[in-house]
Order: C-alpha cells, then structure tokens, then sequence
C-alpha cells in the first residue's frame, strides 16, 4: 500500500503501461487483459492487473501533468517495485511531417517544467528512454507494419500556454511533439534504476491545426496499445 494506490505487495506486475486517462486503463484491462483484477480505485485512478498473452501486465492511470505522473511513478517504482514503464498517450505534432495519427517514440524529453529545475539545484538532466524497450518497441511496430517516429518530445507543463508561438522554439531545436508526462517519467525510472519508455499517438498538430476525431484517436490508440503490451512481455 503507498499513499495514492491501494494495493497488496505482488498485486502488481513487473512491467505496468501507464495511461493519462484511468478509463482507458480500464478500457485496455477489459478489452486486452485476462483475469483482470482491479487492484486501485482511489481518487478514480484506476490500476489492474492482468494477463496478456499469458504474462502478467498492470495497467494503471497517471492522469495529466508532470506533478501527476511523478505521483504514480514514484510509488510504481519506490513501493512496488515496478521495473518496466510504458507511458502510453496523446500528443500535438511540432513537425509538418509528423502526422495526425502517426506513432511517435519519444528517445528523449525535454521540459519547461520546474520539477528538475527543483530536483538538480538549477543544473540540467536529460531525461531519457531505456534503449531496450524502445528497440523492442521500434520492432514490434514495424512488424505490425507502422512506421513509427522515433525522436525527442518536449513536456510541457502548459496545455493553454501564454505565448501560442511558443512551441516553435522546441519545433526548430527538432522535437518532435508536445505532451505534458514523459520528462518526469524518465527522470524518475533513471532513479531508480529502472526502464522507461514514452510510446504517443499524434491527437492533433500544432503545425496544421488538425485535429482528429474520437473514433480516429480510438483506433489510433488501440494500436498503440498492442505495440505497448507487446513491449511490456518482452
Ligand atoms: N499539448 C500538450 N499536450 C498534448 C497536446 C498538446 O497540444 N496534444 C495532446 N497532448
């Protein structure tokens, strides 16, 4: 038992895909997992474990925001002993050829958050994805024949950001797109000495102004779901 996750020593496995949303944690037990079992309901972010080809796998929300996921990933890593961690999300396009849709691997993640600016005393980390599951990754997208982006992201702590402009700066340094998560994750799973991995499906761009629908952004994430859970038995 940890402060924000009501479960028993065990109860959680390994290797645990984190989506923002805890009814899309929900979704992907019932429509992926066997023998599902929901082991967290407090505060709604909803946690369960399950099996996936015969291999244990949780799933558990994070909601959104740095201060969010550093919640969950804290307690997944510190009391529960989580060695595997696959971010699961949406994100906006900063590039023109990074498409509605498309998936994007996130190697790195910079920030404007004040998490790490808090964390290192002013100093600069580089949060960064395990190699491991993102060559494990990488593969089994392809085999599934995607053709996933793999790049940099930047983690913003602002979704309605003062300056709409903003994001061009991150555009001309290459990222490839927006998210509000994955910097913290990776910080904390480099911590505590374990693997981590951002796996984004693009909801709309900041370039072309498109975004997509519920049913598209469905679809989209339902295979970014099987690429994750392929990942996480790995
Ligand atoms: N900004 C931040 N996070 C996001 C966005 C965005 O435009 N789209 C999906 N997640």
């Amino acid at each position: 038992m940890s402060t924000h996750i009501v479960a028993q020593t065990g109860a959680i496995a390994e290797a645990v895909l984190l989506p923002g949303d805890p009814l899309r944690a929900k979704f992907i037990a019932e429509t992926f997992l066997e023998q599902a079992v929901q082991y967290n309901a407090v505060r709604n972010m909803f946690g369960y474990t399950g099996l996936y080809k015969g291999k244990k796998v949780s799933v558990q929300g994070t909601g959104m925001g740095i201060p969010s996921i550093s919640i969950y990933a804290n307690e997944l890593f510190r009391d529960y002993q989580v060695k595997r961690a696959i971010r699961i999300g949406t994100a906006g396009a900063l590039q023109e050829n990074i498409r509605l849709r498309d998936l994007v691997i996130a190697t790195a993640a910079s920030t404007d958050s004040g998490a790490n600016k808090v964390r290192f005393g002013g100093r600069d980390f580089a949060p960064a994805a395990s190699f491991p599951l993102l060559k494990t990754a990488f593969d089994a997208a392809v085999a599934k024949g995607y053709q996933p982006k793999v790049g940099t992201v930047i983690s913003s702590d602002m979704f309605y950001a003062e300056d709409p402009e903003e994001w061009k700066l991150w555009a001309k340094f290459g990222c490839l797109a927006v998210e509000m998560e994955t910097a913290e994750l990776y910080t904390l799973a480099a911590k505590y000495r374990r693997e981590a991995l951002a796996l984004l499906t693009i909801s709309d761009s900041l370039v072309s102004h498109e975004t997509t629908s519920a049913e598209e952004r469905q679809t989209a994430f339902t295979r970014m779901m099987e690429v994750a859970l392929e990942t996480a038995i790995s």
